[in-house]
């Protein structure tokens, strides 16, 4: 079910991600469901570099982010909001009002997860680009997140708090214990997925999403059953393949 790239390295791990985006972006409205963290940013610039060169307009794109950090104000500067302004929005002239990104800030955490699974459950998302957690993780999924989970709140394991440390001066009790994520069930509604991964930290959670046993314990591996998933990895990542 999958479709398995293996490249060279993280430049050329973005520029095949970037090549699945320019025909996602070929669509009259082209629905993107984006994330933040490392494995993305390669991509995040070669779409701002093709705005510039090539002058691609992305003023009919509409986004939606997977996840955001419970606690912290919208403009921290380790908010996702702040990560995707900086990062991609900032570079391209998508409308503010197209951007959709869940308020960790929320009084009601509750009923912010409400709305925004509501809002999602009203679109379909074109391209759904994910990173993967060292544990499988996708969004803020960790390991034994119902497959059938909608948007919720998700407790940040130390695992992964451990690995979000170097944004929050290395300290892993800056890093907040909780996120709104969209759920396991809201990702594989998109009609297309690519996952992106690099480095030899997430050989086992690649090899746990293809090749384990569909099982909550590895969320990821959920994607084994959705029909349309590419994932782009460099040599490091697919070691166990
Ligand atoms: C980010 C997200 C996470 C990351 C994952 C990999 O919005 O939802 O699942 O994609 O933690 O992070 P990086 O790419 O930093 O290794």
């Amino acid at each position: 079910m999958f479709n398995i790239i293996i490249t060279e390295n993280y430049d050329q791990v973005s520029t095949e991600a970037f090549m699945i985006m320019k025909k996602t972006m070929k669509l009259e409205n082209p629905v993107l469901g984006l994330a933040t963290g490392s494995s993305p940013i390669g991509l995040y610039k070669k779409m701002i570099a093709d705005r510039n060169t090539n002058g691609t307009s992305y003023r009919n794109a509409v986004t939606y982010n997977l996840d955001e950090y419970i606690g912290l104000p919208r403009y921290h500067d380790q908010s996702y909001w702040t990560f995707m302004h900086e990062n991609l929005f900032d570079g391209l002239n998508i409308p503010e009002v197209n951007i959709h990104i869940p308020r960790g800030d929320a009084e009601d955490i509750e009923e912010e997860c409400r709305r925004y699974e509501e809002e999602l459950q009203n679109t379909v998302i074109d391209l759904q680009i994910l990173g993967i957690g060292s544990d499988g993780h996708i969004g803020f999924n960790e390991p034994g997140t119902p497959f059938d989970s909608l948007t919720h709140v998700a407790e940040l394991t130390q695992q992964t708090r451990a690995d979000n440390a170097r944004f929050f001066d290395d300290d892993i009790e800056k890093v907040p214990a909780k996120a709104i994520t969209m759920g396991l069930a809201t990702i594989l509604r998109a009609n297309q997925i690519i996952v992106l991964a690099t480095g030899a930290n997430k050989a086992d959670a690649v090899y746990g999403m293809i090749k384990g046993p569909k099982k909550e314990i590895c969320p990821a591996s959920i994607l084994q059953g959705h029909g349309n998933v590419t994932v782009i990895v460099d040599r490091a990542a697919a070691a166990r393949l």
